[in-house]
């Protein structure tokens, strides 16, 4: 007897529906065939004692399992229950007349349970696009592929619920999620604030821009002066992800097997601080199973780098193409995977080995020479690829201890979300494309345009600080995003000037600085 069960594929952020057909004769050998890696062969023995614990056993016949297509590598334990199911259907243990409306994943444990399994979002999508009525996956995962609609999401404790599901005689309601309600959650409400932040206007200032058009920021500053403080806040302050972006990011944690119990959309943009430790393939993604790295999972976020110069030169090298594309492609023997990438990036460094170059009052002790090579661990076309560059000094006891109270992280949002709303009309027609720091170089000279005045003024900073044609486009997407947070259309003179403030690095020699 010939039975077809469904199972899905996940590679990259798409799933794809791949054939399981068993099919039992006289006989008692076991055969798999169709690419299945070594766990997926491991499952005889899950599904032999899983289904030995609930009062059901393998045949002892001939089973020949074939999975389809071939050319889809099929990793992990995720086809359990469509293998299981397959065998149960094939021994007529379960009915077999409905298999073909459900696609059915999941992990067996050795008592029967379901394990939660990676991708079930992309892999509920793709089941919808296929015309399937239903899915039935670990009840850990069910709200996670519960935000598609169009396709019955069923979340199923064990195996045994799973039989008694398809033979009708267990009623099971589908999972609802209100995808709006899960939107509306989102409070806006975090544990950091700006308001804890004494002083440091001007470095709350940068980061409101940075956060309102998406900008990579670097923040350079002797120890205590509060650049970890200052980036973690930078969350509470970022606008809210449009239902898009959150149907991205939820996919990619989906995929990585991420999303905590119950989760069934991230709603809020996410913030990533991988340590200084942190090695190539867990900062771009890859593995022998290939997994999304941080910097896809910072997609539609921030990913931040504490203490910059402390990474690997190797693995701040490899940042650069994701920055560039926003999306990170792995390849393999037969095909080639896509992560999305699209992140802002927050670093933050100090100025030398022994930290106090700049600082006012304490004299730094490291040589020119030494300072140099500090900074010339991250390479230029690393700093060229950040937008703002921002020297942050100490603040002074006397502004520490003042009473007054810092603007809130809610006040300073508001003006972002204010910004960011102009973005997204300007953005509309264009697609995949959500902030200033995105427009790509063809677009800028008609979406930045600037005056004869802002013209000259911008050769004169070109000239005298020696910048870059890549700092050039820089400084006009900032001024672009200054000029937003003040609801005006024309870039002026004096956002161009504020957005050249921000190059500090480009404007000297750090080390020849005084
Ligand atoms: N402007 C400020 N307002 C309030 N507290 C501050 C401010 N600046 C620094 N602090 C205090 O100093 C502590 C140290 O700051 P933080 O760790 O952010 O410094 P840093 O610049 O990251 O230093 P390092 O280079 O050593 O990592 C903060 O946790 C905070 O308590
Ligand atoms: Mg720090």
């Amino acid at each position: 007897m010939l039975v077809k069960t469904f199972g899905s594929a996940v590679a990259g952020i798409r799933a794809f529906t791949v054939t399981v057909e068993v099919y039992m004769d006289q006989g008692i050998q076991f055969f798999m065939v169709g690419l299945p890696d070594n766990a997926v062969k491991e499952s005889h023995h899950r599904i032999e004692s899983a289904l030995r614990t609930n009062g059901y056993r393998i045949p002892g016949k001939k089973i020949i399992i074939n999975m389809a297509p071939a050319d889809i590598r099929k990793e992990g334990s995720a086809y359990d229950l469509t293998l299981a199911v397959g065998i149960l259907g094939a021994n007529k243990v379960i009915r077999t007349d409905n298999l073909a409306e459900y696609v059915i994943m999941g992990e067996l444990s050795l008592d029967g349970g379901l394990v939660p399994i990676r991708g079930a979002l992309p892999i509920a999508i793709e089941a919808r696009k296929n015309g399937f009525k239903g899915i039935l996956l670990p009840l850990q995962n069910a709200r996670e592929a519960a935000i598609v609609k169009g396709i019955r999401v069923y979340g199923m404790p064990g195996i045994r619920e799973v039989i008694g599901f398809l033979n009708g005689d267990l009623r099971i309601d589908p999972v609802v999620i209100d995808g709006k309600e899960a939107f509306l959650q989102e409070n806006g409400f975090d544990d950091f604030d700006f308001a804890d932040v004494r002083g440091q206007e001007n470095i709350k200032r940068a980061l409101e821009i940075a956060a309102a058009g998406g900008h990579n920021v670097l923040l350079i500053g002797p120890p205590g002066s509060g650049k970890t403080m200052m980036a973690k806040r930078i969350p509470s302050i970022l606008p809210p992800l449009n239902l898009m972006e959150a149907l991205e990011t939820t996919k990619i944690h989906s995929v990585a097997g991420k999303l905590a119990t119950g989760q069934s959309l991230i709603v809020r943009r996410p913030f990533r601080m991988p340590h200084h430790t942190v090695s190539d393939i867990a900062l771009i993604g890859g593995g022998t199973i290939p997994h999304p790295g941080e910097v896809s999972m910072a997609h539609n976020g921030v990913l931040f780098l504490d203490e910059l110069p402390e990474f690997k030169r190797s693995v701040l090298e490899v940042l650069r193409q994701p920055m560039e594309d926003r999306m990170v492609t792995i390849s393999r023997a037969k095909m080639t995977l896509e992560y999305p990438a699209g992140f802002m990036l927050v670093a933050a460094m100090n100025p030398c080995p022994c930290g106090f170059y700049s600082h006012p009052t304490i004299t730094c002790q490291c040589s020119p020479a030494e300072i140099q090579r500090y900074i010339n661990r991250i390479s230029g076309p690393l700093f060229d690829r950040i937008d703002i560059h921002i020297e942050v000094q100490p603040v002074d006891y006397r502004q520490l201890s003042a009473r007054r109270q810092s603007e809130s992280s809610a006040e300073i949002r508001k003006r972002v979300i204010g910004a960011k709303s102009i973005q997204e009309k300007r953005f509309s027609a264009m697609e995949s494309i959500y902030c200033n720091a995105q427009i790509p170089s063809g677009k800028l000279r008609e979406l930045c345009r600037i005056n004869e005045t802002g013209d000259l003024l911008l050769k004169t900073a070109m000239e005298k600080l020696g910048l870059s044609a890549r700092a050039y486009d820089r400084i006009l997407k900032v001024a672009r995003t200054v000029a937003d947070l003040e609801n005006s259309g024309d870039i002026r003179i004096e956002h161009l000037a504020e957005a050249i403030q921000y190059r500090s690095l480009d404007r000297l020699n750090w080390s020849e600085k005084n």
